[in-house]
């Protein structure tokens, strides 16, 4: 009971008609339980408690806003993506992976070689077809029409264009095998156009993958698995071993998954055959 710690009030001070506890200096009402609260004396000090309580809830929220800002400013800049429907159909996944160099696509011209590249071709080096209304809404640029599918427009991915330059031009450096008939001028016409796709593919994409230089020669792995250096590197200096290496990009990389583009693709592909069939070239 709060009133056992209250000063005894002397007897000739006290007003007629109050009871102790109104007479208690303001501080003491506040102690839990509020058993004071719609006294008329009391209406200033919880007033006051309100804008004390406003006060500290303002602060509060200031600095929490303030800690929000300084982390939001910490978080890499991440950067709305341009329209795609890949991405607007959820296909666009990456993975974890490592570049491996590959032989078929290293070797020179052969039936081979060509098979490798007009197979991927094939498969993948369509059209896609996109509503027009729908095109116009996502910002897509005008295309040509599909007139075997109405309202449809003809459209492709920048990956398959790549792909397909990155084939004419290894193809123009052999031009007696692939183009027999034509003029050295009419397929570089083609080719040249092709360099700067690539340029600016390659550039925009920026690959920040790690690589580095070595030779095979240099290590081998015994037969505990532990990786061991070659007497021919121990003997070398390190200005032999660094002039005797090659640049390897077998590289850690990160990597959209082109099997969910592909298959994105396919579900979106024009049916060449309504337009006189697909060119591989
Ligand atoms: C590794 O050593 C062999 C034998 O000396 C040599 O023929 C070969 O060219 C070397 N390989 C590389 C990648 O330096």
């Amino acid at each position: 009971m709060s009133s056992y710690y209250m000063p005894i009030p002397l007897a000739e001070n006290d007003d007629e008609g109050m009871n102790h506890e109104t007479k208690v200096p303001s501080g003491w009402s506040y102690r839990f339980p509020f058993i004071h609260v719609f006294t008329k004396k009391n209406h200033i000090l919880w007033l006051n408690m309100w804008l004390l309580f406003n006060t500290i809830f303002s602060v509060v929220i200031l600095f929490v806003a303030l800690s929000l800002m300084r982390r939001a400013k910490e978080l890499p800049y991440r950067p709305v993506p341009v329209y795609s429907p890949v991405r607007e159909d959820g296909a666009e996944h990456y993975f974890d992976t490592q570049y491996q160099p590959s032989k078929i696509f290293q070797s020179p011209p052969s039936d081979q070689v060509d098979k490798a590249w007009h197979d991927w071709l094939q498969e993948h080096d369509h059209m896609f077809k996109f509503p027009k209304h729908k095109a116009k809404q996502v910002g897509l640029p005008e295309t040509i029409e599909l007139y075997n599918d109405p309202g449809y427009g003809a459209y492709g991915l920048g990956v398959y264009h790549q792909m397909h330059c990155l084939n004419r031009i290894r193809k123009s450096f052999y031009p007696e095998r692939y183009y027999p008939g034509e003029s050295q001028h009419e397929v570089m016409h083609h080719t040249n156009h092709c360099f700067d796709v690539l340029r600016q593919t390659v550039l925009c994409h920026g690959d920040i993958s790690v690589v580095y230089w070595w030779n095979q020669n240099y290590t081998f792995v015994d037969q505990l698995g532990n990786r061991r250096y070659t007497e021919e590197y121990l003997r070398l200096s390190p200005e032999q071993r660094a002039t005797g290496s090659f640049v390897k990009w077998d590289s850690k990389v990160q990597c959209r998954d082109m099997d969910a583009i592909n298959a994105w693709a396919k579900a979106n592909q024009v049916d060449d055959d309504k337009y006189g069939g697909q060119l591989v070239d």
